[in-house]
């Protein structure tokens, strides 16, 4: 029996639970902490061991050192101070006193000038190869994690919140190094003082407990914030890229559009500014009335120390000493403190960056090595349905097809009829949700996907022309080889119908393709496709599939286009998708796809005598081009 359901008091039976739960809660949520906080903290001392293992010791060791910099720097003082004034009675020792004390002097001052640079050297050679170091690690899981994971909004507000941890690794080691010299020297303080006024040792943790609370407390209101903020930090990011992209700049600023995406940017900010204001005021007004009873007792320590030097029981230079020791093992102690519940929201924040390397694919890959085929592989849907994950809406259902190996297949359908998410699942970019895809009779499933993937080419309706490449480059990516045969690219720029357009350009094949670069040139739209169906050609899978690839290109050009298609791919299985019916017709299979489901299929004659949904918009279109 749950114990809420406990009958402790008759009317208010959730009595206990009312008083004690926030304050548990308050703990747990405070405490909780510790084990992500270890696992954030190996994650991040292995992920700088990793860069120069030798300067990451040097540094923890240093680091240490230099904590202690303070102590040694107080006890000078007060031996300084007693010296004088012995000085004072016996001249005679002034030359080898004053000797020591140069001597002593010196020392001090280089060796922790020394460990200084030597800590700022390794912290600056690290803090610098964070960002590079971790993007590309990012890039790389990222990748490897597929599709549907990476698409999902709860991954990609994952990542928009890890971006701005990135910046804050460095931070983290440097506050944990600190943290722990910190604590050490902190204990050597507490020994010392337990010598000479062990009492004021409970009240110093004393008035640093409410501050703590109060620091968690806030910090983690603030956190909260960034959490439940992260969609419209998104949707106000992307207003504010698109003020001040060319390409989206031409169009919103024609039509005013700009003053809807200002808004967006103003009110997202406008709300984060207030609640982190206001957050702030109470918390920095409410700290100064917490940290009042800690400044007593400062005062009220020195007072002390004070007294017992008038009353002959310590010189001069210890009244320094330890008035010094005090307030550094105070002020230490709100900076552990601080730095705790710092390190606290931090690994917060780090944690969301470390769960990006704990992603795993939404499905295992398969085992089964495909070779690489020497003809076009036969594809078989068998009942195949499926939605998209967090969908409640089938996009495509009872789907049988069964395509023989070197076949032709077009597929037409209105728009969001399930075309490219037809051609998703062959990529295995999402599972299905129903039945299933075999690849030369074996299940898609259990296919290693990158022997599938050597196999298959796909030019996608929203293609990417990659911008910051070169023709050349932009073409070679099809079938990327380090070794290459330049002739090859221009073979395949030809039969796209892309060759003369790129060898007008200043570089020729070596000319960037924006012209957001030095010498480059943005393509037309048309072209930028063309050089998109040189990359096809030029990979040359045994399975091909366009979707829609011709759709902004002139109507003499994409004949050709086709009709190359339909010749350079014989004995391979192509599978073609366009709104353009004259260009399916040639196709040995036509498959006719109506909100997710086959309508018709078979030859373009067998459909036209059919009388279907084919030949209907078939002869719409004919008649628009009388
Ligand atoms: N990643 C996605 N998540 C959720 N729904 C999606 C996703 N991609 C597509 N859809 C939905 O699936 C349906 C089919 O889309 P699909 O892109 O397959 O259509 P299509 O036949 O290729 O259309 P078009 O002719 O416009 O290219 C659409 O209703 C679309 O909203
Ligand atoms: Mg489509």
């Amino acid at each position: 029996m749950s114990p809420l359901y406990l009958p402790y008091f008759p009317y208010f039976p959730h009595f206990p639970y009312t008083i004690f739960m926030p304050l548990r809660q308050h703990l747990s949520q405070t405490f909780t902490g510790f084990k992500d906080f270890f696992a954030i903290t190996v994650w991040v001392f292995r992920f700088y061991a990793r860069i120069h293992r030798v300067q990451f010791i040097t540094l923890i060791l240093v680091s240490i050192a230099l904590e202690f910099a303070p102590l040694l720097s107080s006890w000078l003082l007060a031996y300084i101070i007693d010296q004088a004034t012995l000085l004072k009675a016996q001249p005679q020792l002034i030359p080898t006193t004053l000797t020591t004390i140069a001597i002593m002097t010196l020392t001090y001052r280089l060796i922790t000038m020394l460990l200084r640079n030597i800590y700022g050297y390794i912290t600056q050679k690290f803090g610098t190869s964070t960002d590079p170091l971790l993007r590309q690690q990012i890039g790389d899981k990222l990748r490897s994690v597929g599709v549907q994971v990476l698409e999902g909004p709860d991954t990609v507000n994952l990542i928009t919140r890890a971006e701005s941890a990135s910046g804050r690794i460095m931070h983290y080691f440097e506050q944990i190094l600190n943290l722990t010299a910190t604590i050490i020297t902190f204990f050597g303080t507490l020994l010392v003082i337990s010598h000479f006024m062990p009492i004021i040792i409970p009240l110093m943790f004393l008035t640093a407990i409410p501050t703590f609370f109060l620091d968690t407390h806030f910090l983690k209101k603030l956190w909260r914030y960034d959490i439940d903020s992260t969609e419209s930090r998104r949707l106000a990011y992307t207003s504010l890229y698109a003020l001040s992209n060319p390409r989206t700049v031409q169009e919103i600023s024609l039509t005013g559009g700009h003053k809807l995406f200002t808004s967006k940017v103003s009110r997202f900010f406008g709300d984060y500014l207030r609640f982190n204001h206001h957050t702030r005021k109470v918390w920095y007004f409410g700290g100064l009335i917490i940290s009042l009873p800690r400044i007593l007792l400062e005062t009220a320590a020195g007072l002390w120390i004070i007294y017992r030097h008038i009353l002959g029981f310590i010189t001069l230079g210890q009244i320094t000493f330890y008035i010094s020791l005090i307030n550094q093992s105070i002020s230490t102690l709100t900076s552990i403190n601080t730095r705790f519940t710092n390190l606290n929201e931090m690994t917060a924040r780090i944690k969301e960056l470390k769960q990006i390397f704990d992603l795993t694919p939404a499905f295992p890959d398969g085992t089964t090595n495909l070779s690489v085929l020497k003809t076009g592989p036969g594809i078989k849907f068998s009942s195949v349905s499926f939605r998209y994950p967090n969908t409640t809406k089938n996009v495509l259902t009872d789907i049988d097809i069964d395509i023989k190996p070197g076949e032709k297949i077009a597929i037409v359908g209105h728009n969001g009829a399930g075309k490219t998410t037809l051609v998703k699942l062959i990529c295995r970019y999402y599972q299905t949700t129903a039945g299933e895809i075999l690849i030369n009779d074996n299940r898609l499933n259990d296919l290693k996907i990158d022997s599938w993937y050597q196999n298959i080419g796909v030019l996608f309706q929203d293609y990417n022309l990659f911008e910051h490449l070169t023709p050349s480059e932009s073409i070679r990516i099809g079938r990327y080889r380090h070794n290459f045969d330049p002739k090859e690219i221009s073979t395949a720029a030809k039969m796209a119908e892309a060759h003369d357009f790129i060898s007008t350009l200043p570089d020729g094949y070596q000319t960037i393709l924006s012209e957001r670069y030095k010498g480059g040139v943005r393509p037309s739209t048309g072209q930028a496709q063309k050089i998109v169906i040189a990359r096809f050609f030029y990979r040359n899978a045994p399975l091909a599939i366009f979707d829609e690839p011709t759709a902004s290109i002139d109507a003499l050009a994409e004949k050709k286009i086709f009709d190359r298609i339909y010749q350079f791919f014989t004995g391979k299985t192509v599978i073609l998708i366009s709104h353009r019916f004259s260009t399916v017709r040639n196709a040995d299979r036509i498959i006719v796809l109506d909100q997710g489901r086959i309508a018709e299929q078979g030859s373009h004659a067998q459909l036209m005598k059919q009388k279907g949904l084919y030949a209907h918009s078939f002869q719409l279109q004919a008649a628009g081009y009388k």
